[in-house]
């Protein structure tokens, strides 16, 4: 049975500026012909379009995952909803191990477990004024410019499918696929490093620069560290607050899908240091606010929605308290300067996807 066609509600009409619907199809089609029509060469493609994991979980994350879940069926090691910023004991692991120890100082309740870092980049906007200049490298992870389009931060695509309102930083082959900071003036400036899809990493020196600039602008850097696992040079940075002056202007974004062989979970973090303040339309620094009473607020309530949508996300947090103490990357993905996403095997495609 048909049912008539009725108007409710008013749509967000941002959401039809979006191009994926077109791009990833058309990448298809173009991928599809270039293989047919050059066999030898579709043997070394690489693809660096939208992708799927590949590969099941290791077999440590199965087992935690099972003894957390089974922890939940018993009256006495059963927990109701966890806190909303996540378990205390993972915070202040991941705030020791992955930053005191490495001497940057981020306290425990700097760190915020959510459903992913992907997620994390869309919520990060419900903070952030629609009246900000947005900078993205070009090409990077395409979920950067998604969710400002959806946020109605963009003005209509244009023909090349770039959108209008948006600063691209070109990442081309003369600049080694790291952008300089602009002449122009910027509020917040996306940083993936390693990047995703080039691969290409950024040196102290190019992030001190982008940290001057901020520091210049008045802007701020959302840093993806999705990839920093896979950093094997010890001069390459692998947090953008290794770089003086970064706690003052940087939230770092960070992922257990590339880390964990933990793609499709979705579990990720960010860390967001007190000392960033943002402006308000009055023109007031605000304590904390991308970090502030009232928008911190907001930052939990986004993980309190994530626990909430994610089930087995409490099972995740018992899994990773075992596993940021085990586990070690496999040897085959650490490549000195280029994350093995660019490598053309099987194994590589769990580590692009999401
Ligand atoms: C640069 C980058 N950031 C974030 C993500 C998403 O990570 P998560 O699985 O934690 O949402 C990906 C996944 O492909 C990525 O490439």
């Amino acid at each position: 049975m048909r049912y008539p066609e009725i108007d409710v509600a008013y749509l967000n009409e941002n959401y039809l500026k979006l191009q994926a619907g077109y791009l990833f199809p058309e990448v298809a089609r173009r991928v599809r012909e270039f293989c047919e029509a050059h066999p030898e060469g579709a043997r070394r493609l690489i693809r660096c379009g939208i992708g799927d994991v590949t590969e099941p979980l290791p077999p440590a994350a199965i087992e935690a995952m099972k003894r957390a879940v089974d922890e939940l069926g018993h009256r006495e090691s059963f927990r109701g909803y966890g806190p909303e910023q996540g378990y205390e004991f993972l915070r202040s692991t991941i705030a020791q191990r992955d930053y005191r120890d490495r001497n940057i100082q981020i306290a425990d309740d700097e760190i915020f477990i959510s459903d992913g870092s992907k997620n994390d980049c869309g919520y990060v906007l419900d903070i952030l004024g629609s009246q900000n200049k947005v900078a993205v490298p070009d090409p990077v992870y395409p979920v950067y410019v998604d969710t400002n389009v959806m946020a109605g931060h963009t003005g209509p695509t244009r023909k090349d499918g770039s959108y209008e309102g948006i600063y691209y930083l070109p990442c081309t082959a003369e600049n080694n696929f790291v952008p300089e900071p602009p002449k122009e003036h910027v509020d917040l400036v996306y940083l993936c490093f390693p990047n995703n899809p080039t691969g290409a990493v950024a040196s102290r020196a190019q992030l001190a620069r982008w940290v001057d600039y901020a520091h210049e602008h008045d802007a701020l850097l959302l840093f993806d560290a999705a990839y920093e696992a896979y950093i094997s040079d010890p001069e390459i940075p692998h947090s953008i607050f290794d770089i003086p002056g970064a706690l003052t202007c940087a939230i770092e974004l960070r992922s257990f899908s590339k880390n964990g062989g933990f793609t499709g979970v979705r579990c990720g973090f960010t860390a967001m240091p007190k000392s960033v303040l943002a402006r308000s339309a009055d023109g007031r620094r605000r304590f904390g606010s991308v970090v502030g009473a009232r928008n911190r607020t907001v930052l939990l309530t986004w993980c309190n929605a994530a626990l909430k949508r994610c089930i087995p996300l409490r099972a995740v947090n018992r899994f990773m308290r075992s596993s940021i103490i085990t586990w070690e990357m496999p040897k085959s993905f650490a490549t000195p300067r280029l994350m093995p996403a660019l490598r053309l095997s099987e194994e590589s495609t769990r580590l692009t996807s999401g």
